[in-house]
């Protein structure tokens, strides 16, 4: 039996082609298929293809799961009844296998509205299973946002973007702090309101050492 080879799924979510979170995440990418030239490389656009809310149908497989305890992933077929739950699997079922695939989970997540993209949102409400463990896997989050959220700044406390995914990785996933990186850039709106026109250098070096950091990250194995 030969190993599975190492797996990278990298998500996209950025309203924009030209987006400060694609260009992190890509940094991240790129370094990581040169550093493993034998991995395999999966990549999904939730703004070019978006998945769908979650149906009715897919929360009678949610509360299949969780009535029988099944927390093995392969036996979530069992929950699959009748033809809109064959429906609603239709749609899960090959994220959920590129999900699992994958021991490296690249996230390029924009912040919108203090927040994550509703497209993002509505990708974890589709894989998210009750008592569904990732443990063993790695999460790197490239991120970008309009202001600076970091502690100590009056933004602070409205981040609910990096504190989000980080509590949902950690209390959903069970992926441990020492497993997730975030990586990214702030103050991106200092390029477009002259009100924050005096930032840009803030920006600029922001950005500067988010690809940097996500390359040495992408070129780690
Ligand atoms: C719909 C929308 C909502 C936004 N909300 C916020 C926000 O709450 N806080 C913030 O700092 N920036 C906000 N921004 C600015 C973005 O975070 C910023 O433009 C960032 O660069 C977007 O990532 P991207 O470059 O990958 O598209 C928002 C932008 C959009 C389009």
């Amino acid at each position: 039996m030969t190993a599975s080879p190492p797996t990278l799924l990298h998500i996209d979510a950025s309203a924009r082609r030209r987006s400060l979170s694609r260009e992190i995440g890509d940094a991240f990418a790129d370094a990581w298929r040169s550093s493993h030239p034998e991995g395999a490389y999966l990549h999904r656009d939730l703004a070019l293809d978006p998945v769908p809310q979650i149906s009715e149908a897919w929360t009678e497989l949610c509360d299949h799961v969780l009535a029988h305890q099944i927390t093995d992933i392969a036996r979530y077929p069992e929950a699959v009844r009748g033809p809109a739950r064959a429906a609603a699997w239709a749609i899960v079922e090959p994220l959920l296998v590129e999900l699992v695939a994958a021991d490296t989970v690249l996230i390029a997540a924009p912040m919108y509205n203090f927040s994550v993209p509703a497209s993002l949102k509505a990708w974890i409400d589709q894989v998210a299973f009750p008592r569904m463990s990732l443990a063993g896997r790695r999460f790197v989050v490239a991120y970008a946002r309009g202001g600076a959220y970091g502690p100590g700044t009056p933004r602070h406390p409205y981040d609910h973007h990096e504190r989000y995914l980080r509590d949902f990785l950690a209390g959903h996933f069970a992926i441990p702090d020492e497993a997730m990186s975030f990586v990214g850039a702030e103050l991106v709106n200092s390029r477009t309101d002259p009100a924050l026109a005096g930032r840009r250098r803030d920006h600029d070096a922001s950005r500067a050492t988010a690809l940097a950091t996500a390359r040495k990250l992408g070129g780690t194995r």
